[in-house]
């Protein structure tokens, strides 16, 4: 129920589709609107233990189906970690601007939160604004966060589930993470299942996480849209990319698609 509105008559066009001729039924009798924020996207996921707060490293999902962030949005088509203008003073900005005052005013609220928190964010121009709350982690930027943590995920677990955060002081691979999606045809409008993946077993050089696969019979199948994260790190962003690009090139299922400049734009 979100249109992105180009100009103040799209807007009015929008407002009357859902207002006046009911285009959304009830869905659209209510109706929010906010500011256009123009910038690039950004995702912060923080532990929070109902008090203090963990930040996790800096994330930037592609959400457009198409190179050149054109086509319609997806769940993700890949995603970078560490976002390169998330520096220390726009961080700052985050966690007094955002991440502060919202557990502040959960608190205030009454409404304790212990667990994984995802701000979407737009730079815009240096500073942050929120596009969204989730409270969970993204995906797929879990495949490029969680590659890069060296602390143990299960003391930082602990920690928040006994309002320990404070004490943690998580450390995370200087390297860049990357993660290439591969999906289906067609996804994500309609999509065929059941196609036979191949090429796994040579994959020397990225992570593959699974996401719409099955084994069916003994044979790899795809069983999803996103079917196949496949994540590679290095010091250079451009290798852990060519990385994951060499990868792909190994695997193979009929109508396989994916982005190919996730974290190209970056440079
Ligand atoms: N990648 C966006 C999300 O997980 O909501």
């Amino acid at each position: 129920g979100v249109v992105v509105a180009q100009s103040e008559e799209q807007a009015h066009a929008a407002v009357d589709m859902m207002l006046v001729d009911n285009g959304m039924g009830s869905a659209g009798a209510r109706v929010v609107i906010e500011d256009f924020l123009e910038g690039e996207e950004a995702s912060f996921i923080v532990m929070v233990d109902g008090e203090h707060v963990l930040p996790l490293a800096s994330s930037q999902d592609h959400k457009r189906l198409l190179d050149g962030d054109a086509g319609p949005n997806t769940g993700g088509m890949g995603a970078i970690s560490p976002v390169p203008f998330a520096d220390e003073a726009f961080l700052r900005k985050v966690e007094d601007r955002i991440v502060a005052p919202t557990i502040n005013g959960l608190n205030a609220e009454e409404i304790p939160f212990c667990g994984f928190l995802f701000i979407g964010l737009m730079n815009v121009n240096g500073n942050p604004f929120v596009i969204e709350y989730n409270v969970r982690m993204g995906d797929p930027e879990t495949e490029v966060v969680m590659p890069r943590l060296k602390t143990d995920l299960l003391s930082l677990l602990r920690a928040a589930g006994t309002k320990q955060l404070s004490a943690e002081n998580p450390k995370f691979n200087s390297e860049t993470a990357v993660t290439v999606m591969l999906v289906s045809g067609g996804y994500p409008e309609g999509y065929e299942k059941g196609k036979e993946i191949s090429g796994l077993e040579k994959i020397t050089e990225s992570r593959i996480f699974h996401a719409g696969t099955k084994n069916d019979n003994g044979q790899l199948v795809t069983n999803g849209g996103r079917v196949l994260a496949i994540t590679s790190l290095d010091a250079e962003r451009e290798e852990a990319l060519n990385k994951s690009y060499r990868s792909i090139d190994q695997i193979m299922f009929d109508q396989m698609n994916y982005r190919k400049d996730i974290g190209f734009d970056l440079r």
